[in-house]
Order: structure tokens, then sequence, then C-alpha cells
């Protein structure tokens, strides 16, 4: 009981980045080379918004989060696993991006094959997190393995949706899916299962929100004001990338994201916390518009 009021007086972000860094701290320890233990941490924090891990947590919150030692493990997995998918992302053989959330990549910082073993060690400290949580839950950490690995796997997780990437053509809805959604899922999903609940009802409000937050960040890739985005825009167009913009335009991609959004509050089982999710997911969606187009939006 003191654990949990504990848990809950740090608020979700303290206790997203306390989770990070007990993670990294873990795999400091001597004798690890030097320059991988830096490149873990620069890859790691400061963190974006850590929205997978907000979430995961506030499904946790909205199921009675009764093991939240559990749920904080699967927050740390689920963005151990996205920042890994970024490091790798921004390397040369990829999208070639010298800034991440407005600092040096960590290719550009460390160079390229410490930042290829940062990705590799961040994936193994993600699934390590959950093992070592699960040792107090044996029921609940198969569940949560296996709801994170298919995430990030094949054959549609976020490795199958950056592989995508490198096909002739795919459809729009496949590769976001597969690209965005599928850690979404994975963390709405998780969320249900560290706190016991049935993860089935929640992998819509994932995928919904996944798919928003893709069509968000292709508008900003797209429309940004200059210093609004923390990263390289216009990358679509260099990479001849499939984007709701190219898709939809503009406006029509303003409104797919609104529908999107409706969506997945509307998908929110009814449970303990609903109401307040619902009002969460809206008001969270309304911070990815966009600034040049929030009137459009409203
Ligand atoms: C950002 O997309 C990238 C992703 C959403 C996923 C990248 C996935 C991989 C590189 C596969 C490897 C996965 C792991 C777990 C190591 P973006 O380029 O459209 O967005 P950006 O503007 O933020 O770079
Ligand atoms: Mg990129």
């Amino acid at each position: 009981m003191k654990m949990i009021a504990e848990h809950r007086n740090i608020g979700l972000s303290g206790r997203i980045e306390a989770a990070l860094d007990a993670a990294l701290l873990r795999g400091a320890v001597s004798p690890a080379p030097p320059t991988l233990v830096e490149a873990l941490r620069h890859s790691v924090f400061p963190g974006g918004a850590r929205v997978r891990p907000q979430l995961l947590l506030a499904v946790a919150s909205a199921c009675g989060d009764d093991m939240p030692g559990l749920s904080d493990a699967a927050a740390a997995a689920v963005e151990l696993l996205h920042c890994a998918s970024l490091v790798h992302d921004d390397m040369p053989c990829f999208d070639n991006a010298s800034t991440r959330r407005g600092l040096p990549s960590t290719h550009a910082v460390y160079g390229e094959q410490i930042a290829l073993l940062a990705g590799d060690a961040l994936i193994v400290m993600a699934f390590d997190c959950l093992a070592r949580a699960g040792l107090a839950a044996p029921a609940r950490v198969c569940g949560l393995v296996s709801v994170v690995a298919r995430g990030v796997g094949m054959p549609g997780g976020i490795v199958a949706g950056q592989a995508w990437e490198s096909e002739r053509s795919c459809s729009l809805d496949t590769y976001h899916a597969a690209k965005t959604g599928a850690l979404f899922e994975a963390a709405t999903m998780a969320g249900a299962l560290a706190a016991g609940a049935d993860p089935g009802p929640w992998r819509t409000v994932g995928a919904r929100l996944g798919a928003a937050y893709q069509v968000a960040d292709d508008l900003l890739d797209a429309v940004a004001l200059p210093g609004e985005a923390d990263k390289p825009t216009g990358q679509d167009v260099t990479h001849t990338r499939p984007s709701a913009v190219k898709a939809f335009d503009v406006d029509g991609a303003v409104a797919h994201l609104r529908l999107l959004v409706e969506e997945a509050a509307a998908a929110v089982p009814e449970c303990r916390g609903a109401e307040q999710l619902r009002d969460l997911v809206r008001v969270q969606a309304t911070r990815l518009v966009p600034r040049r187009l929030i009137h459009t939006a409203a």
C-alpha cells in the first residue's frame, strides 16, 4: 500500500524518468564500456514527450494499477524501445539525421558503431526491465513480453514499419500501423496487462492514437514553423516516403487526425478512470497539431 502511495506522489512523469534512470544505471555498472554508457544516456535523456509510457501508465491507472513497479517497468521498456528505434532511424543508413530532440543525434556524437550498439543495448535492456519486474508477477510477465515484442518486431511492429520504407510500394495504413501504431498499441495493452486487466479492449485505443500521432508527425514534417520541430523537417519529401499529407493534403490530413482522435477516445472501454482518460486523449491530441494549423483543427 505504501509503495502505491509513493508511486502516486511522484506523478506519471516522475515514475517514468525514475524507471528509465534505474535501467540505465543497472547497465552502467563496472566493467561497462564507458563510451557506450554515455551514448545510452544521451539516447534516453533528456526525453521527448514520453507519450508512449505516459499512455501506458494512464491505462494502468484506469485499470487499478495494483502493481505499480510492474507498470513502471513496462513503461520504461516501451520508452527504451522507442529510443532505440530513434537512434537507429537517425543513422546514415536510414534518415541520416544529425539532430534529435534539439541535440546532436547519437551517431553524430559517438559515431555509427556506438550508435548501432546503443540501439541494440536499449532493446535488450527493455526486455531485461520486464523480466526483472516480472519476477514478482510471473503470471503477468509472459503476456507483457509478448505484447511488447509484437509492437517492435515482425510481422507488424516498428521494425516492420521501417522495412516498408525499403519496399517499392506499400499502403499508407499498413505503413503507419506498423511504424507508429504498433508501439502505441503495445503501450495501451501493456498498461492493462501490468494492472492484471484484459488487454483486448485497449488495442483499438492504442492503434487509433498511434495513427493520429503519425498523421500529426506527417503534418509537422510538412508545415512546421521555423524552430517548432526539434528535428529536421521536410523528411517525407526528401526520402519519398508515403505520408498523410501526400495522401490527403494538409486539410484532409487535419480532418483525418480529428477523426482518429475521436475514434481513440470512443474506444476507451468502461473502467474506473474511463472519462478522465477520454479527456486526456483529447487534450493530448490538441498538443500534436502544428501551430500553423491550430485554428483549422479547433
Ligand atoms: C521515426 O520515424 C522512426 C520510427 C517511428 C521507427 C524507426 C524504426 C526502426 C529504425 C527500426 C528499428 C527498431 C528498433 C527497436 C531498434 P520518422 O523518421 O518518420 O520520424 P522522425 O522525424 O522523428 O525521425
Ligand atoms: Mg527519421
